[in-house]
């Protein structure tokens, strides 16, 4: 991975926490540009990325162990600010010649936190102040490394807050990162701007400018750029800041996989020309439906969804001469994930919109939003001028409705699917719910039940209705959504989409169920 080292930098050493994207989050709060690496990254990479300060984040093993993670002694010989949190802190104590043991009780949970000297990274509390803290450990560090002193106690760890204030060194048994925390952004803040000396620089304004300048860089005055676009904010936002960099030399591909919601098609086209695009707006409809014929298989569908739109990109962008380079939304979520000491996690969905793309088309990538998180993305999207609904729209996979339609993607379900889920859209929104929740939508099921209409029976399908709340869509539980919420909704359902005559509300959290069913 390309290190930054044009800017004011903390570099993040992953030891495999849960919790080091938390971290990151964290420092980008602050306003200050943050980049998460392995562990156990030697010396020479971390000198050439010219980092202003180290976090060594936590992490599941013991640090006195063989073959847990170490990072590379060396670190220490930079000069640089270094905060420890958890695992971080026993690692560096012990590689200063500390001593870690393990506790007699593994401690979890809150924690009482005495100040006992308001420097370096309390210096934001007064002597004696107590404060909540969350503690996640197994082990404890029993002898402090020369140079360092106990500024902080718990009852269970003495030396839970350590620091050697001449080298600007701190660690820190308890977790700033997590909202349990009462005060840990004014000790990841101090660390930030008291011990480091760090400016909030890391804006949505000075981004763009960066990007900016940055692909102009990187694509050459007669090369040209396609960018795919899916209607969401990622693409969109990647397209808006290439567009830019390099005007009319980018061309962005719309297809209507005919698996959209209702009026999609014409409404992203709407907003991307408005922000002055050039769009090319594919009707594909019937050849995805055809191959989606007699399909019931969640993963075969996914599939055959992937790989068709791959075969119309290639054939669109082929027509349109010579293109060097492919504008993608990757977020940095997915960039860490590569990079991480843990091991690739088990796939559960088949989740690559546009996967294999780049390599069969031979080009280039342009990933402008690849160091950011979402919620950044969003402000990147405000700071652009973007329109609030293109930026604020609840996500929407790629294989679109066809994974909401369980059982065989038929045109006469996906309109009664369309028609349930521009209800459940509305009342969302007239609810003032919309922006508050991750997603909420309907899913119609291939399961018949008997109803009564006026004085007639009815034997149609079912439709289920799923609203969650998440940030980040690994966890999301099942929405409180009030009772009269749910009423307006299923009544209308039933009432006005013909071919649905029964409602019932989804609620499984994730895990152990997926928000989507498909
Ligand atoms: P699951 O169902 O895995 O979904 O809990 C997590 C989040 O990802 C979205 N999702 C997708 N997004 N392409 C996408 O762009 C996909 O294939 C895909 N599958 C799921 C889902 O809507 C939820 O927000």
């Amino acid at each position: 991975m390309q290190i930054a080292a044009s800017r004011q930098c903390v570099l993040i050493l992953d030891f495999g926490s849960q919790l080091t994207q938390l971290i990151a989050r964290r420092v980008r709060e602050s306003q200050v540009y943050c980049e998460i690496v392995p562990g156990t990254i030697d010396v020479e990479r971390i000198r050439s990325a010219q980092p202003s300060a180290i976090i060594l984040s936590g992490g599941p093993d013991s640090v006195y162990e063989s073959n847990s993670p170490k990072s590379d002694p060396g670190l220490f010989e930079l000069g640089l600010p270094v905060l420890g949190i958890c695992y971080g802190q026993q690692l560096m104590a012990l590689q200063l010649g500390g001593l870690v043991e393990p506790s007699s009780e593994r401690e979890y949970g809150p924690a009482e936190l005495v100040v006992d000297e308001a420097i370096g990274i309390l210096s934001r509390f007064r002597e004696g102040d107590v404060s909540t803290v969350w503690m996640s450990h197994g082990d404890r560090l029993t002898r402090l490394p020369t140079g360092f002193r106990s500024i902080g106690h718990s009852q269970n760890a003495p030396l839970a807050v350590i620091g050697d204030p001449a080298r600007r060194m701190y660690g820190i048994q308890l977790h700033p990162e997590v909202a349990h925390t009462q005060r840990g952004r004014d000790m990841l803040e101090a660390f930030l701007f008291d011990v480091a000396g760090l400016e909030r620089s890391w804006t949505a304004g000075s981004f763009v400018e960066q990007a900016v300048e940055r692909i102009s860089e990187q694509v050459a005055p007669d090369a040209h750029a396609i960018c795919a676009l899916s209607g969401g904010v990622d693409s969109a936002v990647a397209a808006v800041l290439t567009h830019r960099a390099l005007g009319a030399r980018l061309t962005c591909i719309f297809v209507d996989n005919g698996v959209l919601r209702e009026g999609e098609f014409e409404r992203v086209q709407n907003a991307m020309q408005k922000l002055g695009l050039k769009l090319i707006a594919i009707d594909a409809r019937a050849r995805f439906l055809g191959r989606l014929a007699g399909v019931s298989d969640p993963e075969q569908k996914r599939k055959i969804i992937g790989n068709l739109f791959i075969e119309v990109f290639d054939e669109e962008s082929h027509k349109l001469g010579a293109v060097t380079h492919l504008v993608q939304g990757t977020l940095y979520p997915d960039v860490i994930e590569s990079v991480s000491v843990k091991g690739p996690s088990a796939v559960i969905k088949t989740h690559h919109n546009v996967g294999g793309l780049p390599e069969r088309m031979k080009l280039k990538l342009i990933e402008p939003l690849r160091e950011l998180f979402k919620d950044e993305v969003r402000k990147v999207g405000e700071s652009l001028g973007m329109p609030r609904d293109v930026i604020w729209r609840q996500p929407f996979p790629g294989p679109g409705l066809a994974i909401r339609c369980l059982g065989e993607v038929t045109e006469k379900r996906l309109q009664v699917l369309r028609k349930a889920d521009s209800i459940v859209t509305q009342e969302i929104r007239a609810a003032g719910l919309y922006d508050k929740l991750w997603q909420a939508f309907a899913v119609l099921l291939p399961v018949r039940s008997v109803g009564v209409m006026g004085d007639g029976r009815t034997y149609e399908e079912t439709c289920a209705l799923r609203a969650v709340e998440s940030s980040d869509a690994m966890t999301a539980d099942w929405a409180r959504l009030p009772y009269d919420v749910l009423a307006k909704i299923s009544s209308r359902l039933i009432n006005e989409v013909a071919g649905i005559n029964r409602v019932v509300y989804d609620i499984s959290s994730k895990p152990p169920s997926t928000i989507e069913w498909e």
